[in-house]
């Protein structure tokens, strides 16, 4: 714990804040930014809840949960939500499935079942882009964390419906390249079309994160600056480089908070200004 990182908890017991890291490309750091995100408001003394909603659990395995393979996850909470899924309910609570790690953050895992979340729930009558929004009320969760943070899966699919639908913003992470903005363009496709069905609220923007930027490439300095001009300067976070940090940090099942080494120092106050950007916008 960094002493010098921490703040005062915000006096008055506000609702939790819900929010997402989304790209429906791959490899661009969703779950490498949640997993230190979520340790960054972890140290600024915030209670936080960690959602895997991949399938590929890869944020799951970051916490390093015994019995993985065997746990119940965010799949079987979900479809025991649901009343019209009453055949494919399983016995299991809430706290059965909630696995808190060492630090002192939550996390519901993911698990490879959630990849047969859309045909499970394709003949329901109610409205299938709203389960995880539902179950996130059903269990008051925003009473119990200051923040939740959903790792979202690299598609386009009902998964990710359902966490638009149910967060208050989203943040994206991606690899500055002449695909990225199409790629950016997509998903914001796809909360527009939300916003216009008139179901919830439009999740907000909370920026783009330019990750694995390579300052020295003349390309990826263009790509990057047309980003910033298609979607506005001040969207877009200050950009993570390659770093060795990261892949040493993960490879042992730790955040880059983890580290007392200066070498680390740099990544922290990075996450730590994000932190802060990001909880003004969601408290906007
Ligand atoms: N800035 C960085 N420097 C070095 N390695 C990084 C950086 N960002 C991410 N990585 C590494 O890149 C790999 C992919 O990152 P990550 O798993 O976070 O991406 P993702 O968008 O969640 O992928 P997926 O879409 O498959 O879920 C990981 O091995 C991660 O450690
Ligand atoms: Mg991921």
């Amino acid at each position: 714990m960094f002493s010098f990182f921490k703040t005062t908890q915000e006096s008055e017991k506000s609702s939790g804040r819900v929010m997402a890291l989304m790209n429906q490309k791959g490899g661009v750091g969703k779950t490498t930014m949640a997993f230190n995100l979520a340790h960054a408001f972890h140290h600024q003394g915030k209670k936080v809840l960690c959602i895997d909603m991949d399938p590929q659990a890869n944020f799951s395995s970051l916490f390093d949960l015994p019995e993985m393979e065997e746990r119940k996850n965010i799949h079987h909470l979900l479809i025991n939500s649901v009343k019209e899924l009453k055949a494919f309910h399983t016995s299991i609570l809430l706290k059965e499935v909630v696995f808190s790690s060492p630090e002192g953050i939550d996390l519901i895992p993911s698990g490879q079942e959630l990849s047969g979340f859309e045909l499970t729930v394709a003949g329901i009558n109610g409205p299938r882009q709203l389960i995880l929004k539902k179950f996130i009320e059903k269990y008051e969760l925003r009473s119990q964390y200051d923040v939740i943070i959903i790792d979202g899966p690299p598609t386009l699919g009902l998964l990710v419906v359902n966490i638009l639908c149910a967060v208050d913003g989203v943040l994206y992470p991606f690899v500055p390249d002449r695909f990225s903005e199409q790629g950016l363009k997509n998903i914001q496709q796809v909360v527009q079309d939300i916003s216009e069905m008139e179901i919830t609220t439009t999740p907000k923007n909370l920026g783009y994160i330019p990750n694995l930027f390579d300052t020295r490439r003349k390309q990826a300095n263009e790509d990057l600056e047309q980003i910033k001009l298609t979607f506005g300067e001040a969207t877009v976070h200050e950009a993570f480089t390659n770093k060795v940090q990261f892949g040493k940090s993960l490879a042992q099942r730790k955040s880059v908070f983890h580290f007392k080494s200066s070498d680390y120092r740099e990544l922290q106050e990075q996450f730590m200004v994000m932190t802060q950007t990001v909880e003004k916008e969601l408290h906007s």
